[in-house]
């Protein structure tokens, strides 16, 4: 069994929408028991674009509601505010040091934001690199994302293999050396040689090369069809959105084009509403949705109404729980107090570690 630690990051846009529920948060709350978590709201990187303080203090909290109520429990992983380790920012800058400046301004992130605005500040380019520093702070080898990370996570990767080859080179074959110690020795289980670990053939540097666990719901696309739901793009559905207002989005939501009349056939797998029920309704509604599109049994209206109906009973306990927890706001206090306390003696550990093997301590 690999050691798996596993980090991911989410931005304090308020509330989550269902992009970034189904394509990361949802998977967060099913692996929280399985690794070791943790999950950071990430106040430094939402810095690099326009914004005022007092709205960010609110949707910084409101993000850490918005988690809590999706199931991520404070008691099983790790839920932190990024500015409260400061450790972040000081592996940022080291990582500066060595990531060409190429690589950052390939970024198709940097191109879309960049594009989007009249000035450009270094903290957007540099944006992916506090990324890197991030995961491989607590030496992360699984990150839980959506598919528009995985670019950022490749950078991630060359970040840590360039580091490593610079001021770790001897750490690996030291590990080397140690497996291959461990691999000589006997298995208590069976009295045998207990072999290689299953992560043997894949012995690490001083930081490990992170790699990102996508879901099938990697990338939802905003009800318009024409591109990802996103905050930025204002095309989102809210996790905890008014029920009526829900509707009233879905109801003229884009579907499979072909449909033109009531009677026309469709292609489920073109349909926007076709994704959604397969990542809100149990399998055997899937199954019927693409039968009653390709035969025209339904129109696109009754099909959005199915989807409704199974949004609703996943989203309205969450719904409930909000409430709950914004009641007891001390509580929270203490849930990110704690959190950033547990990451940071993690984070202290491993920037100590590195400034040694760098010559800065
Ligand atoms: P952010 O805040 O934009 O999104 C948080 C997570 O939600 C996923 N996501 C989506 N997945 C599918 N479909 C969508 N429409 C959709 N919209 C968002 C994102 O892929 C992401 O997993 N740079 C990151 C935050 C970050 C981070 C990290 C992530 C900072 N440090 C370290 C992982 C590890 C971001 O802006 O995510």
């Amino acid at each position: 069994m690999p050691s798996s630690r596993i980090f991911s990051g989410i931005q304090p846009s308020g509330e989550l929408h269902i992009g970034n529920y189904l394509g990361a948060v949802k998977n967060w709350v099913a692996l929280q028991r399985q690794y070791e978590s943790f999950f950071c709201i990430v106040d430094y990187h939402a810095i690099t674009v326009p914004y005022e303080p007092e709205d960010l203090r609110r949707r910084t909290r409101d993000m850490a509601v918005s988690l809590i109520a999706s199931g991520i429990d404070p008691s099983a992983c790790t839920l932190f505010v990024q500015s409260a380790v400061p450790e972040h920012t000081e592996l940022a800058w080291i990582f500066n040091t060595v990531t060409p400046l190429g690589e950052l301004e390939r970024q198709t992130q940097f191109k879309d934001k960049s594009g989007r605005q009249e000035s450009i500040f270094a903290g957007i380019l540099n944006y992916p690199v506090l990324q890197a520093a991030d995961i491989l702070l607590y030496k992360a080898d699984l990150v839980p994302v959506g598919e528009d990370q995985v670019q950022h996570l490749e950078l991630s990767r060359e970040i840590a293999r360039r580091w490593n080859t610079r001021f770790s080179p001897g750490y690996a074959a030291h590990a080397a050396d140690d497996e291959s110690k461990r691999s000589e020795a006997t298995s208590p289980e069976t009295g045998m040689p207990a072999g290689p670990s299953a992560d043997a053939a894949e012995v690490q540097g001083f930081f490990p090369e992170p790699k990102p666990l996508l879901t099938p719901t990697r990338r939802i696309m905003g009800l318009d069809g024409k591109a990802k739901m996103s905050k930025s793009l204002g095309n989102t559905v809210g996790l905890v959105e008014d029920p009526k207002d829900v509707w009233e989005k879905l109801r003229p939501a884009v579907t499979d084009p072909a449909r033109v009349r009531r009677t026309d056939p469709g292609t489920p797998e073109v349909c926007n509403i076709y994704q959604l029920h397969k990542a809100f309704s149990p399998p055997e509604t899937v199954d019927h949705v693409a039968v009653q599109c390709r035969t025209a049994g339904w129109g696109c209206i009754e099909c959005k109404k199915v989807l409704f109906e199974n949004m609703e009973s996943e989203l309205a306990p969450i719904r409930a729980r909000v409430s709950d927890i914004r009641a007891d706001e001390p509580k929270l206090d203490r849930i990110l107090a704690d959190g950033a306390e547990k990451a940071r003696s993690v984070a202290r550990a491993t920037i100590a570690e590195a400034k040694v093997l760098m010559g800065l301590a």
